[in-house]
Parts: structure tokens; sequence; C-alpha cells
């Protein structure tokens, strides 16, 4: 079979997630099984790694085997050889490297968010656009294999009228002054693209419009759990973002859920990520990895509190032997993977791209709605880009 290498630029390559998810689970092992095929040829990434740091974009270049990186972003625009830039850089700088990017007439794909605003994301739409050039925004949630089975069960109408849903998202992140921190201190301040908001929330955005339908609007309350934290070097700062927030939403089609999300709570359910959907067939629960189900005929018939005579009942009742467990672990893509695979069949093979830019813009307007409900203290209207062309993208 016929090959042709594409050449890609990753600014960010030494990143948490740079380096990790889309080097190491997706463009290196793409490679290493001889590329991509598309219309019957094996396309290969050629990849120029980018980082501000010669030491460890080296130590990233050689425990993929990769022999090209450079801190010069300039050079590396100018260089004919890599059609596409793609940026898991800090989020602050995305917006004027992407805009580097197209006027060097590069193909853009990004990390979210985008931009840090939704006028500051259509800007960059429109320069794509006029110069003809093809964009894609990283949406790797809904390709977990949990939310694939939630999916699924969307699809093949399990739950009947959908009545509400639950997104909740949480972890301890500690603050890096008794033990180290598991987020790059940028996240904890504001000058530099942080806050959990925005965040977090694009992803929460293309997964729950992406099951559930178009949302109507939102109500936040958000607030700073951690007020001080130490950065890379031990230094202590002050926290000037949220890193905790709940969120209230109405969909379009009059269905109620809510959001929460937090980088300061301790886990006791059963997933770091878990999406409840209920209906009047059936609920289901997915996390990263599984789903559950409990359809309308399965479902125990509850009685009011049961806290018998004694201090402690002794038979609590087991409500997650209620569920059960959608099988079919299998085998399933790294959806990080999967968001490079459908990006490299957009440029090289014309396949429509699986989340352009106007999708990244949707997920910026929630978190702009729920900054916005949160310093205001009111409901915001989530509509405007609905109605634009964008909406083919939703
Ligand atoms: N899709 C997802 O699930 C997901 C998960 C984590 C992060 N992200 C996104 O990826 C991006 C990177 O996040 P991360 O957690 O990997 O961060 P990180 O701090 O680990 O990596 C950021 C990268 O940007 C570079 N960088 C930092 N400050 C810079 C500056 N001032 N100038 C130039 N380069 C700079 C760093 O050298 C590093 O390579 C963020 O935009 C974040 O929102 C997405």
């Amino acid at each position: 079979m016929n090959t042709h290498t594409i050449g890609i630029i990753l600014n960010g390559a030494t990143g948490r997630i740079g380096s990790q998810q889309h080097l190491a689970n997706s463009l290196v092992p793409i490679r290493e099984e001889g590329g991509l095929e598309v219309n019957g040829v094996q396309i290969i990434p050629d990849l120029l790694l980018l980082g501000r740091d010669q030491e460890k974009l080296a130590q990233v270049a050689k425990a993929t085997n990769l022999e090209n990186w450079t801190t010069d972003l300039d050079a590396a625009l100018s260089d004919r050889r890599y059609s596409i830039y793609f940026d898991a850089a800090a989020t602050h700088l995305r917006a004027d490297f992407l805009h580097k990017a197209l006027a060097a007439g590069k193909h853009i794909y990004t990390e979210k968010p985008i931009a840090p605003g939704v006028e500051e994301g259509l800007a960059i739409l429109a320069e794509a656009d006029a110069r003809g050039l093809k964009h894609s925004v990283v949406e790797d949630k809904l390709h977990l294999p949990g939310m694939l089975k939630l999916g699924r069960l969307m699809k093949d109408g399990f739950f009947g009228r959908v009545t509400g849903f639950k997104l909740e998202f949480g972890w301890w992140i500690f603050n890096g002054l008794e033990r180290a921190s598991q987020r790059p201190s940028w996240n904890y301040r504001e000058k530099t693209g942080g806050g959990l908001i925005s965040d977090m929330y694009p992803h929460w955005r293309y997964m729950i419009e992406g099951l559930l339908g178009p949302i109507q609007g939102v109500v936040t309350l958000a607030s700073t759990i951690q007020k001080k934290r130490a950065d890379e070097t031990g230094a202590p700062f002050d926290v000037d973002v949220e890193d905790n927030a709940h969120t209230l939403l109405r969909l379009e089609s009059g269905v109620i859920g809510s959001i929460f999300n937090s980088w300061g709570t301790r886990l006791h359910g059963e997933d770091q990520l878990t999406l409840q959907i209920d209906g009047t067939e059936g609920s289901a629960v997915a996390g990263l990895w599984d789903c559950w189900t409990q359809s309308a005929k399965e479902t125990p018939v509850l009685g009011t509190f049961d806290l018998g005579r004694n201090e402690r009942h002794s038979a609590t009742r087991d409500f997650r032997g209620d569920w059960e467990m959608v099988s079919g672990r299998g085998t399933y893509k790294n959806p990080y993977r999967y968001g490079w695979e459908s990006f490299i069949r957009h440029v090289a093979g014309d396949e429509a791209a699986v989340s352009p830019l106007g999708a990244g813009i949707r997920d910026v307007q929630l978190s702009a709605a729920c900054l916005k409900s949160a310093s205001e203290g009111r409901w915001i209207e989530m509509a405007s880009i609905l109605n634009s062309p964008e909406k083919k993208f939703l």
C-alpha cells in the first residue's frame, strides 16, 4: 500500500495531556502500527514536538522514539513540511497560537477551551474559514467506554421519555503545600486561564448536548475551596479562581438536570466521573468504563426510611444491587486516539470533522454562561449560537 506522511506540530508536547494522551497513547501508536489507512493510503504522522524546555523535550522525544523537537514556534510554523498545528499548551496562550498557526497556513486541531470567550472563538473560526483551513477541537469524553454504552442506551430508546440527568465529577486536588498538586498551578490563576469552570465545563457541554440535546439556560454557584496553594517551585500563592461549582440546567426539551463539579471533594460513588440519566422507562448511570441500568420493571418499591428500633439497623438496603451492569467491556479505542484518527481522516481524506471549532465555541459558551451566572447570581440563557449557522455542528 502507498504511504504518505502528514506533518504535525505538537505544541505542549511536554505537558500532562500532550505527552501522555496525545503523544504516547495516540500519535505514537498510530506511527508504530504503520500509520492510518485513509482511502487506500497509509498516512503516517511526522511529528515535531514543540515546547519551552529543551531538556524535557529531549526526554519526551527519547521516550517516544521521535527525533524532531524545537522550542522555536515561529520556525516550526514556517516549516512547510508540517501542515497541521496542534495545541495542548497552557490555556491562556491558545487563541494567539491558533491565530499564528492559521496565518502560517496550518490546519488546526486544539485542546479545549479553544479561546477565553465566545467572541474570540468566533474570530478564530472566521479566520480558519476565510483561509479555507480545516479545524477541530478535542472532545474526548463521549468516547469513554462508559459514555459510549450510555449513548447506545439512548439510541435504543431505553429511557422512554427522558426526565432528568445528573453529572458529577470530582476529586481532591492537593494544594502543593502539604502534598504535591496533581494539577498545574496555572489552573488556579485567572491570568493564566485557570478556574474549574472554563477548564472542565467545555466537556460537560458536548456530553450533555451530545446525548440529550440543546441546553436552554443555566444557573451556577461557585466557590474557592483551597484558597492558598504552592506552585511547581514550592512558592505559595493565593488562588483567585473557583475550584468548585454547582449548576442547574434546563434543556430546550424542558428536561432539568445538574452538574456537581469539584476539585475539592473526596470520592465515595462509582467513579470520578458519572452521568446519570433518568427516564420513564428506566435509568442508567455511566462512569469512565462501566454503565449500570435499572429499568422501570426492575425498579424496587421503596418505602419511607426504615431505621428499625436499634441505633443501627443491621439490614441497610444494598441499593447498588438493584442495578445491572451493561455487558461488553471489550476493547475500546483511547478517546484521544479516536479524535486524532478522525482529524487525520478529515484532513487527508476529506471526511467531515467530528468536532469542528463551532462545537468548541459552544463548549466555551457554556463556561461563559456559568461564570456569568455565578458572578451575577442569576439565570443565563444559552441560545445565541444555536440560532447561528454553527447549529449544524451541535
Ligand atoms: N481533553 C482533556 O481531557 C484535557 C485534560 C487536561 C488538560 N487539557 C487541556 O490541555 C491543555 C494543557 O493542560 P495540561 O494539564 O497538560 O497542562 P501542563 O501544564 O501539564 O502542560 C502545558 C504545556 O504548555 C506549556 N506551557 C505552559 N505555560 C506556557 C507558556 N507560558 N508558554 C508556552 N508554553 C507553556 C508547558 O510547557 C506544557 O508543555 C489545557 O488547555 C487544558 O485545558 C485537556
